[in-house]
């Protein structure tokens, strides 16, 4: 196992073809959002209390009833078979591992279905609504059948953000074969073995099935992205009711009004997120709107974080700070690209020690009692200050 999860991420940009690591790794535009979400985390301090009788801490939480063994989850991800093969049913598996959940994408490599398979442990999905309503609809319906516990309804994806790095590298679904990226493939010749093997580029399996779309990745990416529901409205979230019985999740919230919104629409849950950076360059980063999400949020609905998560010490900062559970984007994926599933389960086991070890040094005997006494008490303005 490498030390801490950085170094996964360095292993991961030597071994992934160069257009791949960047559109892992990249944000929008000039990258700001993207880099605050990763500093943001440092400009909380921690407060620890000493002589607690730490040997015994418990680092469950309870999410819509359920225990986990972490307040953590694999966040959804799209075109993760660009890192590893199967790489859904890999992440599934480690996050059952884990004992977290697994929330999968949308724009999964692998059907739902497959990766129901291959994990009984518990999985959400993520969900983007198409314009033809019926897409989703049916997705959600083979979620259900695949007894999927939650489902996440991802908000701030109207059009994707502006990603230079994909424009620079000529990366476009599928991959066109340009001078330039036949020479990164040829620096990579490991990688481009492990695609070829799983009968090269992978493919949106998930969407393609719901939409009815042959297995053509042109007409799968044009159809996702043409086709998104730029008119979805928060009188939709009675649309994804009556579709969904479990509990049903807003992920891509960054205001108090759209918190309390979310509230009133009866959302069980929302994720504070910019999408790791992704959309909309300029927008502050998640951890800076907690605080004042939080306060509105009240207590029927859970809220989650996500953006930046490298260390378990930023897990406790999350909580601190009233998260009930973070998402993780990337971390786990530089696991998977970097060393395959071994990979994904080493890098969460880094961050549950981490975890473990923060809660001891503070002197908190359970995930579930931090609170904001763990922080230095001007944590609020550190934030503004940002
Ligand atoms: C490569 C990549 C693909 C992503 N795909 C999706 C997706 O399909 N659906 C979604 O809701 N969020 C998606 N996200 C956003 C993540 O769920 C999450 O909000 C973000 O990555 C968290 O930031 P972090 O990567 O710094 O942990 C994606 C993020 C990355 C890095």
């Amino acid at each position: 196992m490498l030390p801490a999860v950085k170094d996964y991420r360095e292993l991961a940009r030597r071994r992934l073809a160069r257009f791949a690591f960047d559109y892992l790794e990249g944000g929008a535009e000039d990258g700001r959002t993207l880099a605050r979400n990763v500093e943001a985390w440092q400009a909380v301090l921690f407060r620890p209390r000493a002589l607690q009788d730490v040997a015994q801490v418990d680092t469950g939480v309870e999410l819509f009833g359920r225990r986990q063994a972490l307040p953590m989850l694999v966040g959804p991800t799209g075109l993760n078979g660009l890192y590893w093969p199967r790489a859904e049913e890999a992440l599934a598996r480690a996050a059952r591992d884990a004992g977290v959940p697994f929330v999968l994408s949308t724009a999964s490599t692998s059907l739902l279905e497959d990766v129901r398979a291959a994990s009984e442990g518990e999985l959400w999905l993520q969900l983007y609504v198409q314009r033809e309503r019926r897409i989703a609809e049916d997705m959600m319906a083979r979620a259900r059948a695949a007894n999927f516990h939650a489902l996440m309804l991802t908000v701030d994806t109207m059009v994707h953000g502006k990603r230079d790095h994909d424009v620079r590298n000529g990366f476009r679904m599928p991959v066109p074969w340009t001078p330039r990226l036949m020479a990164d493939l040829a620096r990579h010749p490991r990688w481009c073995l492990r695609m070829l093997r799983q009968g090269g580029s992978p493919q949106l399996v998930n969407l393609a099935r719901s939409s009815g779309l042959s297995p053509d990745l042109r007409k799968q990416a044009a159809a996702m992205s043409r086709q998104m529901d730029m008119s979805l409205n928060w009188g939709d979230l009675a649309w994804v009711r009556r579709h969904w019985a479990g509990p049903v999740i807003v992920k891509g919230i960054l205001s108090a009004e759209d918190a309390r919104t979310a509230r009133d629409h009866g959302a069980d849950g929302i994720v504070v997120s910019n999408h790791g950076g992704r959309q909309l360059e300029g927008a502050p980063s998640s951890l800076e709107r907690l605080p004042e999400i939080v306060d509105v949020a009240g207590d029927r609905m859970h809220v989650f974080i996500d953006g930046g998560v490298r260390r378990g010490s930023d897990i406790a900062k999350a909580l601190a700070l009233g998260a009930k559970a973070v998402l993780l984007g990337r971390a786990p994926l530089y696991g998977l690209a970097a060393r395959g599933p071994q990979g994904a389960a080493e890098v969460l086991e880094i961050l549950r020690s981490e975890f473990e070890t923060t809660l001891r040094l503070l002197g908190v005997t359970a995930a579930s009692r931090l609170d904001a006494s763990s922080l230095c008490e001007d944590h609020r303005q550190r934030l503004r200050a940002l």
